[in-house]
């Protein structure tokens, strides 16, 4: 017979009691958390261009989980209409471009969202719009959004924020709410990696006799921490002294395996002759070996991503040849050959930058394919666009064979004009899917 002496049956019970309740603790506090991919009660969905607002949506996302809320971030490209639909909280982080138009990964919401003829009214909502007031149309598109969801029944959890060039008391504003969301008042350091000291090594002038402001080719190394790692398609912020403006930002155009960072930086020269602050002090007045304030800066839209695996078409004009040399240079090294490059400037005799590499590529057959445009050599003005155009059907058979298309360079002209080729040589149809399929990137400034 089973002797049952009762203060052993109590200490039994008791221990069970208490591994029950650590169970269910530990099964509370893992549901109430989630990997990126799973389910979430939050999403937050940003919209973003150069990477500030998919920066600030990480943070955002962060910020929820720490208060044990369910929260993941997505590209405005990838919601769909059901999805839209069907959420009920969602946290909006968009930027500004042009007239007051989305960034080029929110256009296709906006559209849909302009279309939608359904009630919102299950959806939750709030809208960090980021911009710039020198433009006139101050967040433009997060005041688009806010209006035309509210126009669908959509209700603001709070009144929307707006950051002037990232002005920081917005950003604590945001963070204010976001503590209030999450019960917590342990936000995570939003921060942005912090600058460090760097130190300039070489500047070499790359075009001299060119028709164009004069472009310079500075490296630049840590003065004496470690060179940080990054990705091709990524940037620099730097912060000249005394310059009023927000930190400018460059591609780079180097490697962590060159051991150093390269920038091609064209001198602003202004109508009375006068330098651009940061550019001036970066190509002429910054003493060589002087030190200057610099962070390297992910821009997760145009490193290679899943796209490293596929053939790729880079089209640039003038500096924008950086992030695409960054580009080749990784591809190169990792045995790929099917590059096309798409190079266009003023002179061949002048303006040729990089051409020692892209000389030694094509040499090499790392270059499947080169096109050059010479605006000013031929009769006729002849700019990338027009060398995509005269290859039409070679921009479709790349891009059956499943290509990627990368753009680098200037917003004005180029990339509208690049578009614009694309757009006759593959239709509407064909350029939204590559869009959606993350095939078609741009760095365009
Ligand atoms: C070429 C260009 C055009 C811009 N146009 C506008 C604009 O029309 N209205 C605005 O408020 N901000 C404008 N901005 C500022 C951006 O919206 C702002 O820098 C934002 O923080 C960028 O966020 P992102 O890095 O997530 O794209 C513009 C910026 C650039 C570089």
């Amino acid at each position: 017979m089973i002797n049952l002496d009762p203060v052993r049956l109590a200490v039994a019970a008791g221990m069970l009691l208490a591994y029950a309740a650590m169970c269910f603790a530990l099964w509370r506090s893992s549901s109430k958390r989630c990997a990126p991919d799973e389910a979430a009660d939050w999403l937050v969905v940003y919209a973003s261009q150069t990477g500030t607002c998919e920066y600030l949506a990480g943070q955002t996302v962060a910020t929820l989980r720490t208060g044990g809320l369910r929260a993941r971030a997505a590209s405005m490209d990838d919601i769909a209409e059901a999805q839209l639909r069907n959420a009920n909280r969602i946290l909006f982080i968009v930027s500004t471009y042009g007239e007051g138009d989305p960034p080029d990964s929110g256009a296709r919401f906006a559209g849909m969202l302009g279309g939608l003829d359904a009630s919102l009214g299950e959806l939750h909502y709030a809208v960090l719009a980021m911009g710039d007031s020198s433009y006139v149309n101050f967040c433009g598109f997060g005041r688009y959004l806010d209006a035309a969801l509210q126009a669908r029944g959509a209700q603001p959890l709070f009144q929307r924020v707006e950051a002037d060039r990232s002005a920081p008391a917005a950003i604590e504003a945001w963070q204010h709410h976001l503590s209030h969301l999450a019960g917590t008042s342990d936000a995570p350091d939003w921060s942005a990696p912090a600058y460090g000291e760097w130190r300039i090594g070489e500047r070499a002038l790359l075009n001299p006799g060119s028709a164009g402001a004069p472009v310079y080719r500075v490296t630049l190394r840590p003065a004496g921490a470690l060179l940080p790692d990054w990705q091709a398609g990524d940037l620099v912020q730097i912060s000249a002294p005394g310059d009023p403006a927000y930190p400018r930002e460059y591609s780079i155009a180097s490697l962590p395996a060159d051991g150093q960072i390269e920038l091609l930086v064209r001198l602003h020269v202004r109508d009375d002759g006068s330098h651009g602050v940061a550019s001036g002090w970066l190509c002429l007045q910054a003493p060589e070996q002087d030190t200057i304030q610099m962070r390297v800066r992910q821009h997760s839209r145009f490193q290679q991503g899943g796209n490293a695996a596929r053939p790729m078409i880079l089209i640039g004009n003038g500096t924008g040849i950086a992030g695409l040399r960054a580009h080749l240079k990784h591809r190169i090294a990792n045995g790929r050959r099917d590059n096309w490059l798409v190079f266009g400037e003023r002179n061949a005799a002048h303006d040729h930058f990089c051409r020692d590499d892209i000389d030694a590529w094509q040499r090499d057959g790392a270059l499947a394919s080169l096109s050059l445009a010479f605006s000013r050599d031929g009769a006729e003005p002849r700019y990338v666009q027009h060398a995509l155009s005269a290859q039409a059907e070679q921009v479709r058979q790349w891009v059956a064979q499943g290509a990627a298309i990368y753009v680098c360079g200037s917003l004005q002209g180029m990339a509208a004009g690049v578009h614009d080729a694309l757009l006759a040589a593959l239709g509407q149809q064909q350029l939204d899917q590559l869009d959606a399929e993350g095939r078609y990137r741009r760095d365009v400034y």
